[in-house]
């Protein structure tokens, strides 16, 4: 049985074929190609949090696909306090073919993967959010032709987004640079995860000398959800970190906005960097769509 919890799920070769295989679900879509590959299959999304984008192109792309899907919020599911999360998943292994999962702490989609009989999919915990990296992957595949090669520049806070595109571009071999204020950087453990699988990471606290050579400047929210009570004191840490037009200014003219979205224009990016012409967050969050189809026909074909 295959996960999809981390990046790290894959190999290098099948986090390639997947962006691949996105790619050309992408070019059937656009040459309106009707598919079934999920028809008679049944996905169920549980989410502790709120989502458009998770939500919405998961749903789409299971209807796209011939499937039925199931959205549950937490709270109706009773998820891990009306029963236990091993009870709930020993249940749900007799009625779907796969769920996805956004949840607060990571550890609940590991404990959940141990007992499921069918694919879990992270779409969004504390620590990771993986199907975020592979359409950023795609989306700069898409743009610069390939990812290996490529400087990608996070400024900001090195939350679950951070992560997740770091592994992925290691795995891809893209260098990753996280330029974010003192205290809210990666931690050496996670530093070293990432040299293992070959990946070049540099950590910086400057965010002007970090984007001088960015192919890609990355932003997320300052405050993530489940953070709220620091949000106070996290707007003042980084607002030294704001992507506006200044620190464009200080990248090359070639370099390319990134955003996971939702975007709190006047925080961590500006109006003018987000309606100006470096950006490609809509691609990206479009890139969702089809890079869940690719995710779904991966592990479904294995299950
Ligand atoms: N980027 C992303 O995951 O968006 P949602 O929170 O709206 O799903
Ligand atoms: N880092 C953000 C991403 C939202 C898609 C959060 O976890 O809230």
């Amino acid at each position: 049985m295959r996960h999809f919890t981390d990046v790290t799920d894959l190999t290098p070769e099948e986090l390639e074929r997947l962006l691949e295989a996105a790619a050309q679900l992408k070019a059937a879509r656009h040459r309106r190609v009707p598919s079934q590959t999920l028809a008679h299959r049944v996905v169920a999304l549980i989410f502790e949090k709120p989502s458009l984008r998770t939500r919405v192109s998961f749903e789409s792309a299971i209807i796209q696909m011939g499937g039925s899907s199931l959205f549950l919020s937490a709270q109706e599911v009773g998820f891990g306090w009306r029963e236990s999360l091993a009870d709930v998943t020993r249940t749900l292994n007799h009625y779907v073919d796969a769920v996805v999962l956004r949840v607060f702490q990571h550890e609940t989609v590991l404990k959940m993967a141990q007992v499921a009989t069918f694919p879990i999919i992270n779409g969004l915990s504390d620590r990771a959010h993986p199907c975020q990296a592979a359409a950023d992957l795609l989306t700069i595949r898409e743009h610069f032709g390939e990812v290996r090669g490529r400087t990608v520049v996070f400024v900001g806070d090195g939350n679950n987004v951070a992560r997740s595109l770091a592994l992925g571009c290691a795995l891809l071999g893209a260098r990753f640079r996280l330029a974010s204020p003192p205290g809210y950087g990666f931690e050496p453990a996670f530093v070293q995860r990432c040299q293992q699988l070959g990946g070049i990471l540099e950590l910086q606290s400057d965010p002007v000398q970090a984007v001088a050579d960015a192919d890609i400047i990355y932003a997320d929210v300052w405050t993530s959800m489940g953070q709220e009570s620091e949000r106070e004191t996290r707007l003042k840490t980084f607002a030294p970190y704001q992507v506006n037009a200044r620190l464009l200014a200080q990248a090359p003219p070639h370099a390319r906005v990134l955003h996971c979205l939702p975007a709190h224009r006047g925080e961590e990016i500006t109006d003018e960097v987000m309606d100006g012409p470096q950006v490609l967050v809509f691609e990206q969050a479009g890139n969702r769509l089809h890079v869940q189809k690719a995710i779904l026909e991966f592990l479904l074909e294995q299950s």
